[in-house]
């Protein structure tokens, strides 16, 4: 570098900027999820939508996430839109990505009474018919991809809010042995897939996540095949339960894991800095929880982008409940996710004005000189550019800004017509100098 800053090398100096101070982009280098994830030995996963896994939503989900879960693409209304007739095409491409990337896959899910294909839920069906239908979809479906699922989903959603089970296809037609039953054929299927019970609403501790409980201790009681319980964990913003971890605790307590599957935290839209600080404290306050328990195997959002979250469809005027914004910038909770999982705590982009100093023209012994203020994420309502030459150069006549130098050193203030420099903006203000033997960049500082 010190070659450059001679005569000689005009040419490049010419072109060159000095920039007087840099936006935080630190993100780009701060330590994967993931590795912070593998550190902690948890897993930091992301639901996905098969189709979108290419450009930069294909670079984060591979590069952050330890674990996939499918977000549409392994239930039954798309894996069998028509009885007898599959359709594995997002799931085997998800599949298939996560072993590109050297990520878990989560399996979700196979008892549900929702996105269930038409036929099978406008048909009348017998007991045995509809428990055959159950354990060949189970059969079918594990099987397909035994060894290379780490958890499934097997049931989802089987209780109500006041802990009585959810009245469904399953449930009014076969009674609550169902769920022993799904869960006995999905570990026929794959002895080596944690088979887990999914619900939402049983993140603390509460008349719900109690029957979960009650229904987890008796089926361990009986020997039946459960390794863990998923709370999905889709929450309002600033209404984490206060006995998350608690509840965290005693189902590990029963000897089985459990993972926070869905998270997100959603908010009244549109969001602002309070807002997404509130949301960055609600998912630190989620990992904590996770890594405080040795048994709570990780955490899982529901989608990483704003662009790819089910929550402004599904709860008009709600939404911004992921980690990353719409344009994948890490919102604060992603920092907050890092922060939880041991890493350093980045302070989120802020938004910064810099200077940019360049020389358009070089002439004998004279030089056009042009400093640009540019604003991103902040805004300037006055400004002065100082800096110091190094090689005995000296402005005879600026235009733009008022420029005083005393010695080697300079000062330039707004005029009164450019004072502000928006937010997205920029001034720009010029002069011309003298030099001799070199004519070095300085760096500018914005005071
Ligand atoms: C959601 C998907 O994200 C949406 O794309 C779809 O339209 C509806 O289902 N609990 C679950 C998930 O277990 O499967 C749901 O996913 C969200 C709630």
């Amino acid at each position: 570098m010190r070659s450059l800053r001679t005569g000689l090398s005009l040419a490049a100096l010419v072109t060159g900027a000095a920039l007087l101070f840099a936006a935080p982009v630190a993100h780009a280098a701060d330590t994967p999820l993931r590795d912070l994830a593998d550190a902690q030995g948890k897993v930091v996963g992301t639901a996905v939508t098969g189709s979108k896994l290419t450009g930069t939503y294909g670079d984060i989900a591979g590069a952050q996430f330890n674990s996939l879960t499918p977000g549409n693409a392994m239930k039954w209304g798309t894996v069998e839109p028509a009885q007898g007739s599959f359709n594995w095409s997002e799931a085997d491409q998800i599949v298939a990505f996560a072993q590109a990337h050297h990520q878990q896959v989560r399996g979700h899910t196979l008892v549900w009474h929702s996105q269930n294909p038409s036929w099978l839920t406008n048909g009348s069906w017998t007991t045995a018919q509809l428990g055959s239908l159950l354990r060949n979809h189970i059969s079918t479906e594990v099987g397909r991809y035994k060894g290379e699922i780490a958890a499934w989903d097997v049931v989802n959603e089987p209780f109500d809010e006041d802990g009585t089970y959810r009245s469904t296809l399953w449930y009014d037609g076969l009674g609550a042995g169902y769920i022993a039953d799904a869960l006995t054929w999905a570990h026929a299927a794959d002895p080596d897939a944690k088979l887990y019970i999914n619900d939402y609403n049983v993140e603390g501790v509460n008349a719900k996540s109690t029957a979960l409980y009650n229904l987890v201790k008796d089926l361990r009681s009986r020997g039946v095949p459960i390794d863990g319980v998923g709370l999905q964990a889709h929450l309002i913003l600033g209404q984490v339960p206060s006995s998350l971890q608690q509840n965290i605790q005693r189902f590990a307590d029963l000897g089985v894991d459990v993972a926070i599957t869905e998270l997100d935290v959603r908010m009244a839209l549109p969001s602002d800095a309070t807002k997404l600080a509130q949301q960055a404290a609600d998912y630190r306050s989620v990992v904590n929880a996770c890594v405080a328990v040795a048994r709570c195997a990780g955490v899982t959002v529901w989608g990483f982008t704003d662009s790819d979250s089910w929550v402004p469809s599904t709860f008009p005027g709600y939404g911004a409940a992921t980690p990353y914004d719409e344009n994948y910038a890490p919102k604060p909770a992603y920092s907050a996710i890092a922060a939880a999982l041991g890493g350093t705590t980045t302070p989120p982009p802020t938004g910064a004005c810099t200077a940019a100093y360049s020389v358009p023209s070089q002439w004998n012994t004279g030089f056009t000189g042009q400093v640009r203020i540019s604003c991103s994420g902040a805004s300037l309502s006055s400004w002065k550019a100082k800096w110091t030459f190094g090689a005995g150069q000296r402005i005879t006549q600026a235009w733009n800004a008022t420029c005083t130098q005393s010695g080697s050193a300079v000062s330039c203030a707004n005029a009164s017509y450019n004072d502000a420099v928006p937010d997205g903006g920029s001034v720009t203000f010029g002069f011309n100098g003298s030099w001799s033997g070199s004519n070095p960049v300085p760096a500018v500082t914005l005071g």
